[in-house]
């Protein structure tokens, strides 16, 4: 069953207000916050970044001499700030030799509601975010993933915890409290 969501719920209605095109900015925002995923002049991968909040937020919060790479299926629905670049190709099929201090992945099948096979198909997705992750983070690099509670989740969290000194699972307030939506924060790749 899918979930029906109002479209001008509190976050959306601010989101539009600050200029962002989506809520999961202040999912990103709260995470960050807490935890200080990014800082001035990090290299940030943002995998599934349309239509752009995270990458707005990730670019100011790395300033002018920070890089982001955006990679969507999709296009954006933002101008390109000057210090991040977009490869518009499927995650799947995507390879960079570029080394980054953080991955970030809020990738997912369908951004309307999420049933057993859209979160099975996420899944899929949180596992190729993962191995990217593993293959372009710096040591000590920071990990942050959407999932969608449920079979397969426990595996995929505990093949984070081998590789990462630090994860926890974390709902941000801005996620519906009735979607099984949640955040891996990773954090210390490789120590
Ligand atoms: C919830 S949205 C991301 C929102 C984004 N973080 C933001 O703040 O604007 C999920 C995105 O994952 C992308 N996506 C899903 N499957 C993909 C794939 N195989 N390769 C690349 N992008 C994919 C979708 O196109 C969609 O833009």
């Amino acid at each position: 069953m899918k979930y029906q969501f109002s479209k001008t719920d509190t976050y959306t209605r601010r989101a539009k207000k600050e200029n962002y095109p989506a809520r999961s900015i202040y999912k990103l925002q709260e995470i960050d916050q807490k935890y200080k995923i990014v800082k001035v002049m990090d290299r940030v991968l943002d995998l599934g970044c349309a239509p752009g909040s995270w990458l707005l937020y990730l670019s100011k919060e790395i300033g002018y001499n920070g890089k982001i790479v955006g990679v969507d299926i999709n296009d954006l629905k933002i101008e390109i700030p000057q210090n991040a670049i977009l490869i518009k190709e499927d995650v799947m099929k995507f390879e960079t030799t570029e080394k980054f201090n953080a991955v970030v992945s809020d990738l997912s099948a369908h951004t309307t509601g999420i049933d057993f096979s859209d979160a099975e198909e996420t899944l899929e997705l949180c596992w190729r975010a993962l191995e990217i992750a593993k293959k372009v983070l710096i040591k000590g690099g920071n990990f942050v993933c959407k999932i969608f509670e449920g079979e397969g989740t426990d595996e995929f969290f505990k093949e984070i915890e081998k590789s990462f000194e630090f994860s926890k699972r974390f709902k941000p307030k801005a996620s519906r409290k009735q979607s099984r939506e949640m955040y891996v924060v990773a954090m210390g790749f490789g120590c």
